[in-house]
């Protein structure tokens, strides 16, 4: 770790340099790195996931954004950002993966996007907004952020400093108790929640695709609104910082549309946990999807092979992955984000 920058009274960012020297994995605005920290009081190390939070136009280092969670009274555990926050310093060595993650958009697209965040949601919103103000493309873009007030609100400034200096990009700041201190029309531009009437106040129209990542009651309350005005599923992408589970019923969206890569035999999938048994369609990226399509809703968070979240157990039959999970599964389970069947299959879900 390179240096460490305080963002707000509770978000700091961190910049990360490779102690080779040598170029860095190149990554996509949105995607996120995967570290294995060995923290204070804990006999095995533990895996935590930070979006990168800066443009991949500065390929000299690595930027994530990280709140510090309230640490338990009852454990002697250092969590992962109280990790980051206390024990990282400047010379500190991190194991860090290549980045990952399928929430990611291109810059180089000219087509309307607005960025919806809620506390510390806004670290993938940021990497997008300069990665779109670094293009120099005219794309029109919203970036509407919410937060609780001036002590949580992490990098003010930089936000209206890019509204400044592009007049495609529009930056709405909504904080739900801003304190005496905290200025209209400064530091923030309005009262409340983000919901659907500051939406329909701020935004054109629905013909946009819209991205969102923020804490479960920001996720369900506009994944909800977005379909209530009648925006389609296929745009609207968002990222979870915890499992989906946190989710209400009713608000899972596919992140990736389906597309068609290698012919592949319809194999049986029988979901025996739920009672239903289907032929496996090649057109879908993973068990994971196929599921969700067919009523079954299995748990995930990552869906990039990282958390383990998915993992089932496989009664009979064999899986191919799409990519390398970062650990295995357990023999006789699979990770169902990454994973495609290679017989006919019974899954435990
Ligand atoms: C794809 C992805 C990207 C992410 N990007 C970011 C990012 O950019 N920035 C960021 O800050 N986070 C990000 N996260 C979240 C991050 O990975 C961690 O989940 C987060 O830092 C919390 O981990 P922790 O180890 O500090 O806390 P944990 O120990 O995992 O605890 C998580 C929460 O549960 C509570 N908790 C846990 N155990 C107890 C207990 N015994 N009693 C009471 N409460 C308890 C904690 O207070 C805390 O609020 C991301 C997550 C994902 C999946
Ligand atoms: S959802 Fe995280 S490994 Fe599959």
């Amino acid at each position: 770790m390179d240096k460490k920058v305080p963002e707000s009274q509770t978000i700091t960012s961190f910049y990360l340099i490779p102690e080779d020297r040598l170029p860095l994995p190149v990554y996509m605005v949105g995607q996120f790195l995967t570290f294995r920290l060995t923290t204070p009081g804990r006999p095995k190390p533990i895996i935590r996931t930070y979006s990168l939070s800066e443009c991949p136009c500065h390929a000299e280092y690595y930027r994530i954004t990280i709140k510090k969670e309230p640490s338990h009274q009852d454990s002697d555990n250092v969590s992962g950002s109280n990790y980051f926050h206390d024990v990282v310093e400047p010379g500190t060595r991190l194991q860090v993966a290549a980045p990952r993650g399928d929430f990611f958009l291109d810059p180089q697209k000219e087509s309307p996007i607005v960025l919806l965040s809620g506390g510390v949601g806004l670290t993938p919103m940021i990497s997008m907004l300069n990665a779109v103000a670094d293009s120099g493309k005219k794309r029109p873009t919203w970036f509407i952020h919410g937060t609780r007030n001036g002590v949580h609100h992490a990098m003010c400034k930089h936000m209206r400093q890019v509204a400044a200096g592009n007049e495609d990009i529009k930056v709405h700041i909504r904080y739900s108790q801003p304190r005496p201190e905290d200025i209209e029309g400064r530091e923030y531009d309005s009262v409340g929640h983000v919901d659907l009437d500051l939406l329909k106040a701020l935004l054109p129209g629905t013909d946009m695709e819209f991205f969102l990542c923020g804490p479960p009651p920001f996720m369900n309350g506009l994944l909800k609104s977005l379909w209530e005005w009648g925006v389609p599923e296929t745009r609207i992408r968002f990222e979870l910082f915890g499992p989906a589970t946190l989710l209400q019923e009713g608000t899972s969206v596919r992140r990736r549309k389906k597309e068609t890569t290698f012919e592949e035999k319809a194999y049986e999938v029988k979901f025996s946990a739920s009672g239903i048994t289907a032929k496996w369609d090649p057109e879908y990226e993973n068990l994971l999807e196929f599921a969700e399509d067919q009523g079954v809703f299995p748990d995930f968070s990552c869906r990039s092979g990282i958390c383990h979240t998915c993992q089932y157990k496989i009664s009979r039959g064999e899986v191919d992955y799409n990519f390398e999970p970062l650990d295995p599964p357990y023999p006789g389970q699979a990770l169902l984000c990454c994973s495609r069947p290679r017989s006919n299959l019974v899954i435990d879900v």
